[in-house]
């Protein structure tokens, strides 16, 4: 089929590429020049595992061009896939200005009959809102369909996702849009639930908000963990062994971050305030997690009253491992405690984007996990890069002055940290005094 896919931010591109690998003749649409000659170039905008090959495979096979011209490409499509930016406003309401900006853009180039595909995470009810604003654009209704199709992909694991993923979610309105959509996504092999648009809009948040609140949960029993003497993981190994529960998504630490989960549960909060369905359980989930995010700096305040001037190392930048993505990274409100209180920051981490350099240009960025180590007072792990987990602890203990570790994801050992005089936290597997 021909493909237009509007955006190549992570979804974009990642879907357009899949569509491409598939067999498909994709154009993917993209207002930003330099992201555009990039990839035209082979190389990708964003890191994730695998994703250099596929771009460069798709180029040479030309079954992928991207392009700013959004007319000639919509033109040619047969299916249109919307895939910009839904930020969240102040309010936490989803911001649908691009969408909206897309829409208005598409309804001038609809020559025949086409499939519009809503894959940005939009509020429920936005299916109906996109067909009102083609119709008022004077496009015919025999001219189009609005499908939803919400992105269940995981940053880090997008490929695999994309092509292994659990299921896919279409939510339709005609039989027509109902069996080319089938056409299209049959040879992925994936389980497809077939629904109407408001339920596939409400399944991503729902989705969403439960893995986030299931994070909470388990944070909150880390933390009790530590103060009555249990151990989280065998807590949640235990929990997880449920079959009606999971042992995904059962990992304490200093909180869920990312693209997805902050926007999605304020999302879900504000959708849920506009039909007079407050949301308690997903609001304390947000709160938990607002907490969560910075306790280590709670921890340091414990231990010191004062940290101006002292130097903290942080471990890991982005949101997880396996991205180079910092959005509503726990590391970036520790920055922001650690700064206020007159810190001095060293920084490591081995993907991190350079965008960070400019947001905070006052940290000491370290090519190495040693470098960013020598010389400081107390180190935090934020992120689960593997390699932490090799961190040199006798190194640590001859360098570090106040030979303190607070490793909010849990990747070392209290017992190694022990035997070697170390101050060591973790979050729900003990600490020392
Ligand atoms: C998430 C959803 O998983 C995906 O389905 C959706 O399409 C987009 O949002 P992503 O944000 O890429 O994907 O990352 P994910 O692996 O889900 O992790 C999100 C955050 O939760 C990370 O900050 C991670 O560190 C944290 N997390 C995850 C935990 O703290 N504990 C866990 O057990 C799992």
């Amino acid at each position: 089929m021909n493909i237009c896919v509007i955006g190549a931010g992570y979804v974009g591109l990642i879907t357009s590429l899949a569509f491409a690998k598939m067999g498909n003749n994709v154009t993917c649409v993209e207002k930003n020049i330099k992201k555009i000659d990039s990839l035209n170039n082979g190389i990708p905008t964003i890191y994730e595992e695998g994703l250099n090959d596929l771009l460069i495979d798709c180029l040479e096979k030309k079954a992928i061009s991207f392009t700013s011209e959004l007319d000639a490409s919509v033109k040619k499509s047969d299916i249109v896939f919307i895939a910009v930016g839904t930020p969240s406003l102040d309010n936490g309401e989803v911001d649908m200005n691009q969408v909206y900006e897309s829409i208005n853009e598409i309804s001038k180039c609809i020559n025949r009959y086409k499939i519009i595909v809503n894959k940005s995470t939009v509020p429920v009810g936005s299916q109906k809102y996109v067909k009102d604003i083609l119709i008022k654009n004077g496009v015919p209704c025999d001219k189009f369909d609005v499908v939803s199709n919400p992105e269940f992909l995981r940053e880090g694991k997008a490929l695999y996702d994309v092509f292994y993923g659990d299921k896919i979610v279409i939510g339709y309105e005609s039989q027509k849009s109902r069996n080319i959509m089938n056409l299209l996504y049959k040879p992925f092999n994936i389980p497809i639930i077939f629904t109407s648009p408001e339920t596939a809009e409400l399944i991503k948040y729902t989705s969403n908000a439960f893995l986030s609140t299931k994070i909470s949960f388990i944070n909150e029993i880390a933390n009790l963990c530590n103060k009555v003497g249990a151990d989280i993981d065998t807590v949640a190994l235990a929990l997880g062994l449920d079959k009606r529960i999971s042992p995904e998504f059962l990992k304490p630490g200093i909180g869920y971050g990312g693209s997805c989960f902050p926007k999605d549960t304020m999302g879900l909060i504000s959708i849920g305030e506009k039909y007079d369905c407050p949301f308690e359980i997903v609001k304390s989930a947000v709160s938990v997690n607002n907490k969560q995010r910075v306790i280590p700096v709670d921890i340091l305040l414990s231990e010191y009253a004062d940290i101006r001037d002292k130097t903290i190392t942080l471990l890991g930048l982005t949101f997880k491992s396996g991205t180079d993505d910092i959005r509503e990274s726990p590391s970036l409100y520790i920055i922001e405690e650690l700064l206020k209180r007159g810190a001095k920051i060293n920084a490591y981490d081995p993907m991190v984007s350079d965008e960070i350099k400019e947001i905070y240009p006052d940290i000491n960025y370290f090519n190495s996990m040693n470098g960013s180590i020598l010389e400081s007072e107390c180190i935090i792990i934020c992120t689960d890069w593997e390699e932490f987990r090799d961190i040199d602890l006798d190194f640590v203990k001859d360098n570090v002055k106040e030979a303190f570790i607070i490793d909010g994801r849990n990747m070392l050992s209290l017992d190694e940290a022990k035997k070697r005089n170390i101050k060591y936290y973790s979050i729900g597997k003990g600490y020392t005094n």
